[in-house]
């Protein structure tokens, strides 16, 4: 059932988007060495198969027959995701457009012939169509146990594999795994503010506020929330900011501090917090260091944020 429904949910979900330019096969040159805007490359014993844009090939020479477009499906499926490719050749086949795929670390991508991809695109968006209504299993949110926890770190892993304030793969055990290892353990834990979000019986988010100050004064302090890759940009991060803030404001809190991008945050009501005179712990993080005032802010709270203590590692 589980592999059935991730299936739906890649389908729903999987934003086909057209690259610029045309893209040819070619077969590179014996000996000669790789140069010059590849994309895909593929070794057989009968020689390198290499994907560039056309005009490329055409600087250098190249001979190619096939000529194509290059769709990328922008949702993340996991290289053992079952079925995504079929389901999807098989819409083009139907239509009667040929389809070569290739598959990256994080997404697939489909070469179709250049004169064919306004109509792929319209074929890939109605097969998308029809898998958006189909009932999803519920999202739960519930309080963390100690049981969860792997699961929780190993989430949190895979959701900072790209640092998001570099935008590098990080190198080794992502940081924000760290200090939440070491949250888990802290004078500054709450319990009911280490949330988890669980969809068919896996862990597929988590969210920690910890106790911070503004000199004598307690607020929250957000983070690191996390979304398995795979199901990103579905509603799971917003339903754990939500709730957070419900919970937040049940509990008599006055506040919430984090550090992330304003474009995200501020859906929810954050602000820069240097605006109600909150001031960042690092200076150079400017306006990415943001508040959310609850209904009980007391107002002519004035200094710099401290975060709970295993903050330090960052
Ligand atoms: C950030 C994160 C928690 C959001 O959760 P999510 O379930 O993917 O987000 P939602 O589906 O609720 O919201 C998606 C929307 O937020 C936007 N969004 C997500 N991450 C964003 C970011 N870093 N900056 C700007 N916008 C972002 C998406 O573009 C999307 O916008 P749209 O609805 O207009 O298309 C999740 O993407 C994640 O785990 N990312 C990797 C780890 C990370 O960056 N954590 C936060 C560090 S501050």
């Amino acid at each position: 059932m589980t592999g059935d429904r991730n299936l739906q949910t890649l389908l729903a979900g999987m934003r086909p988007v057209q690259r610029g330019g045309e893209y040819v096969y070619v077969l590179w040159p014996h000996g000669r060495p790789l140069a010059g805007g590849i994309e895909a490359a593929v070794r057989e014993a009968e020689g390198l198969t290499v994907v560039l844009p056309r005009a490329e090939a055409d600087r250098q020479g190249l001979a190619y027959d096939f000529v194509g477009a290059w769709i990328t499906l922008e949702i993340h499926s996991a290289l053992e995701a079952v079925g995504l490719t079929a389901a999807v050749s098989k819409a083009l086949t139907d239509a009667r457009i040929s389809c070569n795929v290739l598959a990256g670390f994080h997404h697939d991508h489909l070469l179709v012939p250049v004169a064919d991809a306004p109509r792929a695109l319209e074929v890939l968006a109605e097969l998308s169509a029809q898998y958006s209504d189909v009932p999803r299993p519920e999202l739960l949110l519930r309080n963390e146990t100690p049981e969860d926890r792997d699961a929780i770190l190993a989430l949190t892993a895979e959701a900072f594999a790209i640092s998001p304030a570099t935008g590098l793969p990080a190198e080794g055990e992502p940081v924000e795994v760290k200090v939440l290892h070491a949250l888990f353990d802290a004078t500054e834990y709450l319990p009911g503010f280490s949330v988890v979000a669980v969809l068919d019986g896996e862990i597929v988010g988590h969210v920690i506020s910890t106790r911070g100050w503004v000199g004598e004064h307690e607020l929250l302090g957000l983070g690191p929330i996390g979304v398995t890759p795979r199901l990103q940009r579905q509603g799971i991060g917003s339903a754990l900011m939500k709730e957070t803030i419900a919970r937040a404001n049940a509990a008599g809190e006055s506040g919430i501090a984090l550090l992330g991008s304003p474009d995200y945050y501020s859906r929810f009501g954050f602000v820069p917090a240097a605006s109600f005179g909150v001031e960042s712990p690092e200076a150079a993080w400017g306006d990415h260091f943001q508040l959310l005032p609850l209904a009980l802010w007391p107002g002519g709270v004035h200094g710099t944020f401290r975060y709970a203590e295993p903050f330090m590692l960052l």
